[in-house]
């Protein structure tokens, strides 16, 4: 009878004592987990890596760190291609893009975007000795290269007859331009201006206007609405702190009001 007892009473310690280093554990695991990042970094001044260099920089990855740092949460950059960003947050790969990610109705039935945190817009892109192509209205008929799965490419597709080729990153797009395999590039207008600005002006320019306005958002798995008002929250107190203008400043030189 005693043994019996005694055998219960330690099966009960042992018991609570798994459940209170458990519970112990899992807080702890919580408070480092690692905030999973995913973005395709051939999209500066948005993400990039520097030649011959392992780091990510770039706009999205200054907010993205800096949106973890507000949330106690440790960073971890994961590049992939772009049109494999949302296959990756819906299979838990992933927790977050920051991508430079256009919110646009068909990807809201797939993922749930922040509040905007970037106004862009898309932009031709042609050789400097193009003397046909003043506007996307030009291109029909012609050669166009765009990142696979982006904006650029959805309206690259509607030009009549054009013939569109989409490359997986933005780097072997602009090359197979500058080797004149193609005519015309469409890309979001601050990178276009970036390229440019970073050399890319010796040989091509950019003609006709901005097309219409694009937000970027970061983007969660759909139901993680936890995850979602963080980061949103985040947003808010960077903004309200100055780090956000902060990193605006680095990247593009002046703050936009
Ligand atoms: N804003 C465009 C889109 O959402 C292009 C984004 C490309 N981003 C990148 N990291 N390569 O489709």
């Amino acid at each position: 009878m005693m043994k019996k007892l005694l055998i219960l009473m330690m099966a009960i310690i042992s018991a609570v004592a798994m459940l209170v280093a458990g519970c112990g554990g899992g807080e702890k695991k919580a408070e480092t987990k690692v905030l999973r990042v995913g973005t395709e970094a051939t999209f500066a001044p948005f993400e990039f890596q520097k030649e011959g260099s392992k780091t990510y920089d770039g706009f999205d990855m200054d907010l993205a760190r800096a949106i973890g740092k507000q949330m106690g949460r440790k960073v971890e950059i994961v590049n992939m291609g772009f049109d494999a960003l949302i296959p990756a947050l819906n299979a838990g790969n992933i927790d977050l893009v920051a991508a430079g990610m256009s919110i646009t109705d068909e990807r809201k039935q797939a993922v749930s975007f922040s509040e905007p945190y970037y106004t862009s817009g898309l932009i031709v892109m042609v050789n400097k000795d193009n003397k046909e192509v003043k506007g996307i209205k030009d291109l029909e008929g012609k050669r166009i290269a765009v990142q696979i799965g982006t904006t650029g490419e959805k309206k690259a597709r509607t030009v009549k007859d054009a013939k569109v080729t989409a490359f997986n990153t933005n780097t072997e797009a602009a090359m197979e331009m500058k080797n004149k395999g193609v005519d015309a590039i469409i890309n979001d207008s601050p990178v276009v201006g970036y390229y440019l600005a970073q050399g890319g002006n010796a040989t091509a320019m950019t003609v006709g206007e901005i097309m219409e306005a694009e937000q970027y958002g970061l983007a969660v798995k759909k139901g993680n609405d936890q995850l979602l008002a963080d980061v949103n929250k985040a947003i808010a107190e960077l903004k309200k702190s100055g780090e956000y203008d902060k990193i605006y400043k680095t990247w593009f030189g002046e703050v936009k009001k």
